[in-house]
């Protein structure tokens, strides 16, 4: 099992804490933010991994993770040219990938769950996470029906059809490159990872498991701000860096 840290994109709701540094760079209470979802691959027994980040940040990432070392790990670097959407990561990392299973985990995403057991026991397919949210609609959501199977997935609706989010962490098996390679461009231009929850849903090979810790995806100043409380509060003692 390999990781991905996707890390580009451009960070306008944080404007302009943005214009000078990258949204995951900036502090979430005592660590830059993208040491959480860096602790959380870390700490489920992923050493190789794969950060892609936007080209006008390229320098600060490496001067603050370096070869990889230090941590106990091997780091790759890539650049996204343009934030073209979460999919393009793994045409991005294909090579990297070579013939193997990934977890991709977003720069701005804090989770309290250790995913170690959920990535150890993957074998094939494809396997996301859901959440009860307030406010789904920022987000990807997923149907299920009573018997609490997946029933849709749905990018950013403007009417949810349930309370249940997909979080950033995402575990699939080496078809996803393929996958990917296939998605059109949405309206707003992006190559969504809603397309490949679906790719795999339509084969009958998506498996969701609902997350029972905190999460925070820290891409708006409110959720910023909960994000180093919740940092203060809880998750100090689970980082492993
Ligand atoms: P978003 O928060 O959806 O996008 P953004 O970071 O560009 O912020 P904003 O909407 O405020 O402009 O992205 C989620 C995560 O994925 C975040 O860590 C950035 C990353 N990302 C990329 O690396 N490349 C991309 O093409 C996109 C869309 C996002």
């Amino acid at each position: 099992m390999k990781g991905i840290i996707l890390s580009g994109g451009s960070g306008t709701r944080l404007k302009p804490l943005t214009n000078m540094t990258s949204k995951q760079l900036l502090p979430v209470y005592n660590k830059p933010m993208v040491y959480y979802p860096l602790n959380t691959l870390l700490r489920a027994g992923i050493k190789d991994i794969l950060i892609i980040i936007a080209p006008e940040h390229a320098g600060n990432y490496l001067n603050l993770l370096g070869s990889g070392k230090e941590f106990g790990a091997r780091f790759t670097y890539e650049i996204q040219d343009e934030p073209k959407g979460l999919a393009e990561a793994f045409i991005i990392a294909e090579s990297f990938l070579e013939d193997e299973n990934v977890t991709m985990i977003l720069g701005d995403n804090i989770f309290q769950n250790d995913f170690s057991e959920d990535i150890k026991s993957f074998k094939s397919g494809g396997r996301i996470f859901a959440k009860k949210v307030a406010d789904p609609s920022r987000f990807g959501v997923v149907e299920f029906d009573d018997r609490m199977q997946v029933v849709s997935i749905v990018e950013k609706p403007k009417k949810p059809k349930s309370e249940y989010a997909i979080p950033g962490i995402y575990i699939f098996d080496n078809k996803v490159v393929e996958y990917a390679k296939n998605v059109i461009p949405s309206k707003r231009g992006e190559i969504e990872i809603t397309d490949l929850h679906n790719a795999y849903l339509k084969d009958g090979e998506l498996d969701v498991r609902m997350v029972e810790g905190e999460w925070i995806d820290a891409g708006t100043h409110d959720s910023l701000l909960d994000a180093s409380i919740l940092v203060r509060e809880k998750l100090q003692g689970d980082m492993i860096i």
